[in-house]
């Protein structure tokens, strides 16, 4: 089990898999006000950037699941240099589903949600490995500008326009799922250079060091075409974020209360 190789290969040096800085991850962190022993579910964790570190700067424990095996070898590694492989766990295996035994403070998706076949799914499933009173994380793109035409939206590399929504649209679809926004932290353009550009130079070592491999002529075209797609499209359109989740109180004095 695993995801496509081509990801292994040209991310194969990101710690995050995201445009998120480590100092944005920190960012959030510190906004979400961790506590030792906060215990963390992080679905499609990656690396295990955001649970090595938040574990080593703020004592918090976790799991992370991940597909991709390389991705969860170097997540292991991570754990063990920032000294923290005592407090959290990575395994490699298939999210789509999982539901911790025990119930968690923080339950993530940061930047997967797909695994639960969307947003809306994917709160849907963090939720049940949720503590009462604990914070939901999704990580997801937004439209910085909305495409004007859906050849723009695919140049992103979406399906379609409707694939995301802007900004205040996805603020507000997290209310019509009954949740209050009551953190975020977003990505700028230079963000997503550090994620996108950070592949170009991890293809060309990649393809110096294998020419023969049958995905080289794969990897040889995106270095020729992604910075340019990038620069036109991604860069302009797309906007990234870590949105932070809790269910909406109900007041009986309010009508603000949502549909979930
Ligand atoms: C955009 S990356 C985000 C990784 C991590 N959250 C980060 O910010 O660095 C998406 C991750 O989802 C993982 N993934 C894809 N499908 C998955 C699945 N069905 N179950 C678990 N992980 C999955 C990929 O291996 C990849 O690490």
């Amino acid at each position: 089990m695993d995801i496509p190789r081509i990801f292994n290969i040209t991310e194969s040096a990101h710690r995050i898999h995201n445009p998120m800085t480590p100092e944005k991850l920190a960012t959030l962190g510190a906004a979400l006000r961790l506590e030792p022993k906060t215990r963390v579910l992080d679905l499609g964790s990656g690396s295990g950037e955001m649970l090595c570190t938040w574990a080593r700067d703020y004592g918090i424990v976790g799991t992370g699941i991940d597909m991709s095996q390389l991705f969860s070898e170097q997540a292991e590694r991570r754990a063990e240099e920032l000294g923290v492989a005592h407090q959290v766990r990575f395994v490699h295996g298939d999210a789509t589903g999982y539901v911790s035994d025990e119930k968690v403070n923080v339950a993530a998706c940061v930047g997967a949600t797909w695994i639960a076949g969307g947003v809306a799914g994917a709160i849907e499933l963090l939720a049940r490995s949720l503590r009462t009173g604990g914070i939901i994380l999704i990580g997801e793109p937004y439209w910085r500008q909305l495409p004007p035409t859906e050849n723009i939206a695919k140049g992103c590399l979406t399906n379609a326009i409707s694939d995301f929504l802007v900004l205040p649209e996805l603020l507000a679809s997290f209310g019509h799922l009954g949740y209050d926004v009551v953190e975020m932290v977003l990505a700028d353009q230079s963000d997503w250079d550090r994620y996108e550009a950070a592949k170009w130079l991890t293809m060309r070592r990649w393809l110096e060091a294998n020419p023969d491999d049958e995905l080289a002529h794969e990897v040889q075209s995106r270095l020729v075409s992604e910075p340019e797609r990038h620069a036109a499209y991604t860069r302009e359109y797309l906007g990234w974020g870590v949105f932070a989740l809790m269910p909406r109180l109900c007041p009986r004095s309010t009508s603000l209360c949502g549909a979930a």
